[in-house]
């Protein structure tokens, strides 16, 4: 059987779970999509670093180029991260033909409109389950599991490092400089970390939470964003002694054709399913109108999980490949909705 050929691009956090998961459950995968998959080509910045996982010397390049110019590439994996050179290599990939999977929220965010748009000129697949809550598949459950409901509140604790941060300094009263340095550790952090702890990151996936759960466009300067660098550990324990934790929430409601999306540090009563949400795990909180409450839960960054959303991604562009119904399932927000301040 002709393998399936992915080009990687980034051999990091994200890209070694990815690649443990396809080297580990390879039998199984195979057999869901009815033919081996194999990583063809990976990009990396530094092709000599020594990694945890074994991959042949042969397929690194630390030129992207290569892996989307390469003919037999069927698939691209993106888990390098950048919003802008990684949005050139994503189009030209489009433009021959491959199909991308991104664990990418900076991009998503911004630039998902133009992306979806050159997927579905090309009838390309762009999933990008594991941009949002790691682990936690909602991007699928938005698009598919409530396209028979109207969404009108989506509510998130949507950042592991922040959350990690907070929940440590909460229960083991832990200094804020001291926990980051494990975040950053322990992989969960972003590149820069002030996208984490400023909320941009939080921001960036309310954004793609409100653009499918309300099916609109939310830019990411329609929410409003504050971050948890100024939240100290006098905050945590007064809130606490009141019977609150300090949490940085994502609020996105949705009601008359406008919406109002904000990411800010949050008290929230000990007492509330979101306050007991500890360390990396992240939650989402979806009210729709027909199905009323419902929550998701589960680790939101980190190797393991996020590979998992990224693995999912690929094996569904796999079988779309095989029935050959690639780029139908993009999401095109069907109506223009107003953000709320905007008629203030
Ligand atoms: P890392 O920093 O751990 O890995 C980045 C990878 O990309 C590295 O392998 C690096 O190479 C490679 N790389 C970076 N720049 C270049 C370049 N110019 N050319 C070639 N290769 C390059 O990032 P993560 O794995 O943590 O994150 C990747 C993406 O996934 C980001 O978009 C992030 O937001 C997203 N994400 C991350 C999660 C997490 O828990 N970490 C969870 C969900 C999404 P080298 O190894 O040689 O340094
Ligand atoms: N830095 C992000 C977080 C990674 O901490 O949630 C997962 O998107």
């Amino acid at each position: 059987m002709k393998p399936v050929k992915v080009g990687l691009l980034g051999l990091g956090t994200v890209g070694t779970g990815v690649v443990r998961i396809l080297q580990g459950f390879q039998e199984d995968l195979s057999s869901q999509v009815g033919s081996p998959i194999e990583i063809s080509r990976v990009a990396v910045k530094n092709s000599e670093k020594t990694r945890s996982i074994d991959i042949a010397r042969e397929v690194l390049t630390t030129d992207p180029w290569e892996v989307i110019r390469d003919p037999e590439v069927d698939v691209i994996v993106e888990v390098m991260g950048g919003v802008g050179i990684t949005k050139d290599y994503i189009l030209e990939a489009l433009e021959r033909g491959k199909h991308i999977v991104t664990a990418n929220k900076d991009l998503m965010a911004l630039h998902g409109t133009e992306i979806l748009a050159k997927a579905q000129e090309k009838q390309c697949d762009v999933f990008y389950e594991a941009s949002v809550a790691g682990g936690i598949p909602i991007i699928r459950t938005l698009i598919e599991g409530f396209s028979s409901d109207r969404i009108v509140k989506i509510m998130g604790i949507v950042n592991g490092t922040t959350n990690y941060i907070l929940t440590k300094m909460s229960q083991e009263g832990a200094s804020y400089d001291d926990v980051l340095q494990e975040a950053q550790a322990l992989g969960y952090a972003e590149a820069d970390p002030t996208s984490d702890v400023e909320g941009l990151d939080a921001a960036r996936k309310m954004a793609i939470l409100g653009t499918l759960g309300f099916r609109t466009n939310v830019e990411l300067t329609d929410v409003s964003v504050s971050g948890i660098s100024g939240v100290t550990r006098q905050d945590i324990q007064f809130a606490k002694r009141l019977g609150y934790e300090i949490k940085l929430l994502g609020i996105a409601e949705c009601h008359n054709e406008e919406f109002s999306i904000s990411v800010q540090p949050t008290l929230i009563r000990a007492s509330h399913p979101l306050a007991s949400v500890s360390g990396v795990f992240n939650a989402v909180y979806v009210f729709g109108e027909a199905v009323g409450e419902t929550m998701f839960y589960g680790a939101g960054a980190g190797e393991m999980p996020t590979a998992t959303s990224v693995v999912a991604d690929l094996v569904a562009v796999i079988k779309n490949l095989k029935l050959g119904v690639n780029g139908l399932k993009q999401i095109v927000p069907y109506k223009q909705k107003k953000l709320k301040s905007d008629e203030q």
